[in-house]
């Protein structure tokens, strides 16, 4: 059996999932439904455009002119798609509703995907983003390069073929265009030293859920224990404690509803507790 694995030599990769499972259907109509009706007003003002909006001559000049652009959060003109819940994006609607089914849809995705690692190399899933692209919707050309790391995103096309991902392979410098099948899951790196521009075109109606994801975060579950490690009880039930957080806890509190670049401290505070 093969895994899935975060590798920087491979800093893009990409999955059909198919039909996806009924469970992460399910979760997904709920998140889909509540979407579409908290973003209610957003649609009615909303102002479809056409794919010349990520179009490969953008991306040169940019290159270009050696600018980079980071995102929504520093570049409101950036993208018509509508998001939730984000705490950089000005635009970005707040909706508890949609924060709940997300979490759900969360749970069991972070269980899906999981199961394509290797043991002890799943990675640390953090929210990251919420979008839902009606048709004539557009996410410009740009990095990410203010939040460096994994992003897994999990996107669902209501009409397969008519919309896509369009990103320049860093390695090589080609650039492509990912068509979306109905169900797809994206890993790719977003490293500044070697920048992945990417951009989004849909032409029909699209979702997309994104999360950071921490390849190395299991680490702190098989380090091996420290001289003055507690007595064995306490240092088991630490250990379960542990393990749920990584496993099953929701990655986020109440109120807190993004952390776009969760820090290493937090690992490590982790690996002395065992
Ligand atoms: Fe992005």
């Amino acid at each position: 059996m093969s895994f899935l694995a975060l590798d920087p030599k491979r800093p893009y990769q990409e999955l059909d999932l198919g039909d996806a499972s009924a469970e992460l259907r399910e979760a997904a109509e709920a998140c889909f439904e509540v979407a579409r009706r908290a973003g209610r007003p957003r649609k009615e003002t909303f102002q479809p455009v056409d794919d010349s909006t990520v179009e490969v001559a953008i991306l040169e000049r940019h290159l270009a002119g050696n600018v980079d652009v980071f995102g929504l959060a520093s570049d409101a003109e950036l993208s018509n798609a509508i998001g939730f819940n984000s705490r950089h994006v000005a635009a970005s609607i707040r909706d508890g509703e949609m924060r709940r089914v997300r979490r759900s849809f969360d749970d069991v995705l972070r269980r899906e995907v999981a199961r394509a690692f290797a043991p002890a190399r799943a990675p640390l899933l953090f929210w990251a983003a919420d979008y839902w692209y009606p048709a004539g919707a557009y996410m410009g050309w740009h990095t990410n390069n203010r939040f460096p790391g994994w992003r897994i995103y999990v996107t669902h096309a209501s009409e397969p073929g008519r919309s896509f991902f369009r990103y320049r392979d860093p390695l090589s410098g080609e650039v492509r265009t990912s068509l979306d099948a109905r169900w797809m899951l994206r890993f790719f790196l977003v490293d500044p030293k070697r920048p992945l521009w990417h951009a989004i075109y849909d032409d029909a109606e699209r979702f997309s859920f994104g999360y950071m994801a921490h390849p190395r975060a299991l680490d702190a579950a098989v380090l091996p224990r420290r001289p003055e490690t507690p007595p064995l009880a306490r240092d088991l039930r630490r250990r379960g404690a542990i393990q749920l957080r990584l496993h099953g806890a929701p990655a986020l509190a109440d109120g807190a509803p993004e952390t776009p670049c969760p820090r290493r401290p937090r690992a490590r505070l982790l690996t002395r507790s065992i």
